[in-house]
């Protein structure tokens, strides 16, 4: 495949003509913008009200810290809250508070290099309150506040025996090259040496990762770990546009427009479409309030009130709301007309939802993808489902970083979280399987989606090549997932293999469950909803409630035990070369319709927004992303 990058300009940028503070993102032009949205936008207002509380919370406590290892995001969102309200305001409280606050991060005697994620987030957060109330710093709170930035974060990460962490080409190259990038956007016309060795270093580095958003935006680590990647990406190409008034081409590498997109598009009902080592539920918006740059960017005002209709106001008030927000795409509501679906080849994913305005409906997300990748599990072809507000099919995340080996393989391959058990998706062996000691998929396989689209309005499916995850046991493998006339969720499985082999399906929720007499159904129940999963096909599986907590498989184990977290899984009772598996999921009540349709007529079928991936073999950015096998 032969394909054109786009690039980041080469490395210069003339330090000696940056504007004067404050230059990072919260000039004072935008300090009119949003001095004027708070008197006419009544939605923003109450935002900027609890911000205002957040600063007058975090100026009655003097910032205790004495080691630079016990830093807490929770102070970067503080400061940023604080010094945003100074600059709002001009109230010297709020000032004196984030120059207190910003000479005792000065004053510790590192900023923890040997966890550079902590380095740079101490970075940007210095930078922030340094650049936001200069004009209240004294000439020699300044000189302290640069000299620090030098030598505790430039110097450092220049220094070869220390920095191996800056060959990373996962969301550690956004979270440090982007917050290096924005300390010399701050301090770079004082220590322009410096500051240009910074840039030399860290922007061919940032360049290779960011090739990864190609084609189309996803992240490959899962939804969580690229929102976090996006916080510190969507701050540092805001202080680029602000202090440059240019990105360096950053926002036209391919994919990186789109990346508003695939941040709105993976949010269900409850939280994130995320698989691999990510979490999915969120407490504020903080880490998506980076969909208000690109929305913002590229003018997308459904990005912008996607995001936002899942959060609060109160959820909503982080010190990025100052930054990232507009009027003008909020005040006509355009989610009604929004498309409620999207799919990203990169990551080969795809979501739907039935409404972005309500929550009685369906969100689902659907994957292949590229096992092994960083933070990756063996959960190719997993799903979550969303239902009217509750979780139904959920993936559980990480376990613990500091297991034994956790990133590594062939040690990672056996924690519960990590193998294909612990996803939903299929397991696939030669011999018959037992709980916790389901086979693995294989994990260098690439799984694309193949294809996705509409019957009508009203459903949506996206269709995996699983293949080569299983290609030791089986020929081919093929799983569709769709929602029917907003009724009706189906998953299909298609599997032929040369030998007899055992088949199982996982299905992780929390819900209550109760299995029906004959182990073809079960009924799930969340508050006051109850769901029925229903096998349809073939008259030889059942349902069978799978242990869940690993412990239970060997002694001296630490790894979770999945409390209340239950596995209902498609079991068939015997091996078999060919199988096709058709699982329904419906709310009790519902008319169940048997869709008995093979995956490869579901494309035929395609009237609206059809869309094909094809099979990607060796996606682009693989080259230089990072492995854990
Ligand atoms: C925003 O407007 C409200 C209502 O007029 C006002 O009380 C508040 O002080 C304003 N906020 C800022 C930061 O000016
Ligand atoms: C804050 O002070 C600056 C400098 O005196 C002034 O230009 C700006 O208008 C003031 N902002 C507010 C909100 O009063
Ligand atoms: C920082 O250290 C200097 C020099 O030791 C000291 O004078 C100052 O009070 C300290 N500032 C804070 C905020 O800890
Ligand atoms: C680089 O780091 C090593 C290990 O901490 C240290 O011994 C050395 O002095 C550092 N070099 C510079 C130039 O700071
Ligand atoms: C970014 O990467 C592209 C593709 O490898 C390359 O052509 C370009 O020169 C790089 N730019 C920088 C600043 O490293
Ligand atoms: C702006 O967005 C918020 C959050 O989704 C929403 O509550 C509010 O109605 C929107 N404002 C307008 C004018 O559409
Ligand atoms: C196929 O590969 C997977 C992943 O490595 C492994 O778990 C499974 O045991 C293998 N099956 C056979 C029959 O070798
Ligand atoms: C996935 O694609 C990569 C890159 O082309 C290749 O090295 C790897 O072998 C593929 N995996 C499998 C299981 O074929
Ligand atoms: C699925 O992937 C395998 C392995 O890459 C390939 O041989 C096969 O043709 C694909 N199946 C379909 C239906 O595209
Ligand atoms: C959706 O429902 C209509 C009316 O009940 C039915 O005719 C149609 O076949 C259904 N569509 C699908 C894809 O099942
Ligand atoms: C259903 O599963 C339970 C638990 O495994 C088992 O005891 C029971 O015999 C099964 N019932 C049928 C009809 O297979």
């Amino acid at each position: 495949m032969v394909l054109a990058f786009a690039s980041i300009a080469s490395a210069s940028i003339d330090f000696s003509s940056l504007p004067s503070h404050p230059r990072l993102m919260f000039t004072d032009a935008r300090v009119q913008a949003v001095l004027s949205m708070n008197k006419t936008d009544l939605y923003y207002q109450s935002v900027l009200g609890y911000l205002q509380k957040t600063a007058n919370t975090a100026i009655a406590t003097p910032l205790s810290l004495s080691a630079s290892t016990s830093w807490s995001s929770t102070i970067r969102m503080n400061v940023g809250a604080t010094a945003g309200m100074y600059r709002l305001t001009n109230d010297s409280a709020y000032s004196d508070w984030v120059i207190e606050t910003i000479l005792t991060i000065v004053n510790l005697s590192d900023w923890n290099p040997s966890n550079f994620l902590n380095t740079a987030d101490i970075t940007m957060t210095v930078s922030l309150g340094y650049d936001w109330v200069y004009d209240q710093l004294t000439e020699t709170q300044r000189e302290a506040i640069e000299t620090a930035i030098s030598e505790k974060s430039f110097v450092p990460a220049l220094n070869s025996s220390v920095n191996s962490w800056s060959e990373h080409t996962n969301n550690w190259a956004q979270v440090t090259h982007g917050c290096l990038i924005i300390g010399t956007l701050a301090i770079g016309d004082v220590k322009a040496t410096l500051a240009n060795q910074i840039i030399d270093f860290s922007l061919p580095k940032l360049n290779v990762s960011l090739q990864q958003y190609a084609p189309d935006g996803g992240w490959v680590e899962g939804y969580s770990y690229g929102t976090y990647a996006g916080i510190f990406l969507g701050l540092m190409m805001g202080s680029l546009d602000s202090a440059l008034g240019n990105d360096l081409g950053i926002s036209s590498l391919p994919g990186m427009s789109n990346l508003g997109a695939w941040l709105t598009h993976g949010f269900g009902q409850t939280g994130g479409f995320s698989w691999a080592d990510g979490a999915w539920t969120f407490s504020n918006a903080n880490s998506l309030w980076s969909v208000g740059y690109w929305a913002t960017r590229f003018n997308q005002a459904g990005w912008l009130q996607g995001m936002l209709s899942r959060f609060t106001a109160v959820q909503a008030a982080t010190f990025q709301a100052y930054l990232f927000y507009s009027t003008t795409l909020n005040t006509t509501n355009v989610l009604p007309g929004m498309p409620r679906y999207d799919q990203f080849k990169g990551v080969a994913g795809m979501t739907y939802r039935t409404s972005w305005t309500n929550s009685d409906g369906w969100f689902y997300g659907f994957m292949g993808g590229f096992n092994g990748r960083s933070h990756g599990h063996l959960d190719a072809g997993s799903f979550v489902v969303d239902y009217k507000g509750y979780r139904w099919a959920e993936l559980l995340g990480s376990d613990s970083y500091s297991l034994s080996n956790y990133f590594a393989a062939p040690k990672r391959w056996t924690y519960y979280r990590c193998r294909s058990e612990g996803a939903n998706t299929l397991s696939i062996s030669d011999k018959a399987q037992t709980a916790l000691h389901f086979a693995n998929q294989i994990p260098s396989a690439n799984n694309s989606l193949l294809w996705a689209g509409s019957f009508d309005s009203s459903s949506r499916f996206g269709i995996a090549n699983l293949t080569e995850a299983y290609s030791n046991v089986t020929s081919s493998v093929l799983r569709g997932v769709v929602v029917l006339n907003d009724s009706q969720l189906l998953v299909r499985d298609e599997i032929i293999a040369p030998g007899a082999v055992d088949i199982a399906a996982s299905w992780h929720t929390t819900a209550d469950i109760t299995l029906g007499t004959d182990n073809r159904t079960a009924t799930l129940t969340r508050g006051d909803i109850k769901m029925e999963l229903k096998i349809l096909r073939p008259s030889n599986a059942y349902l069978e409630l799978v242990d869940t907590n690993p412990c239970n498989a060997y002694s001296g184990c630490s790894e979770m035990t999945n409390s209340g977290i239950y596995n209902v899984a498609v079991r068939l009772s015997e091996l078999t070369t060919e199988a096709t598996i058709l699982l329904a999921l419906t709310e009790s009540g519902t008319s169940l319709e048997d869709f008995d349709t093979p995956l490869k007529s579901w494309y035929s079928l395609c009237t609206v927004d059809c869309w094909k991936g094809g099979n990607v073999g060796d996606p682009y950015w693989l080259e230089n992303s990072e492995v854990y096998y």
